[in-house]
């Protein structure tokens, strides 16, 4: 059966994020499961409508938490979320209208809408955090240094 699959290398290291990331990957596995039975229109719709349910509410948070540690990108990054959200509907549109859309390809959907999301953006708010930290310990190591003469 296709599905998603979660490995480290998807981890920010931010287990707020990435327990939500898991539990996305695990909401869109129910979605390809429930897909890939050949269930009828309504069952995979109400799965997809839980899955962007569930999206929404992850981005609405992850928003939230890059506000508190005062993310630079914030503002592209949220861009992004509306536009996934965008594609996501669409995604959903085309699947109530060509009901011949094969479970690989909806999984190379969601493989890329969401890990790919992950990999390209997600990763990117761990790497300024932990260029941020080394920053406030070289400043502070300064501070200790120029304090001793
Ligand atoms: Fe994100």
């Amino acid at each position: 059966m296709p599905r998603l699959e979660w490995n480290d290398s998807l981890s920010i290291g931010i287990y707020r994020v990435d327990s939500q990331h898991m539990r996305l990957i695990e909401v869109a596995n129910d979605f390809l499961r429930t897909a890939g039975e050949g269930r009828d229109g309504e069952a995979i719709q109400t799965t997809l409508t839980r899955l962007r349910e569930y999206t929404v509410n992850h981005f609405r948070d992850e928003e939230a938490y890059m506000r508190e540690i005062h993310y630079p990108r914030l503002a592209r990054h949220q861009e992004e979320h509306r536009n996934l959200v965008q594609r996501v509907k669409q995604f959903q549109r085309d699947l109530y209208e060509q009901r011949d859309i094969t479970v690989e390809v909806m999984r190379d959907f969601l493989r890329e809408w969401l890990v790919g999301h992950i990999i390209n953006s997600d990763l990117k708010i761990a790497e300024w955090l932990r260029a941020e930290e080394e920053s406030r310990a070289r400043q502070e190591q300064e501070t200790k240094s120029g304090g001793a003469e």
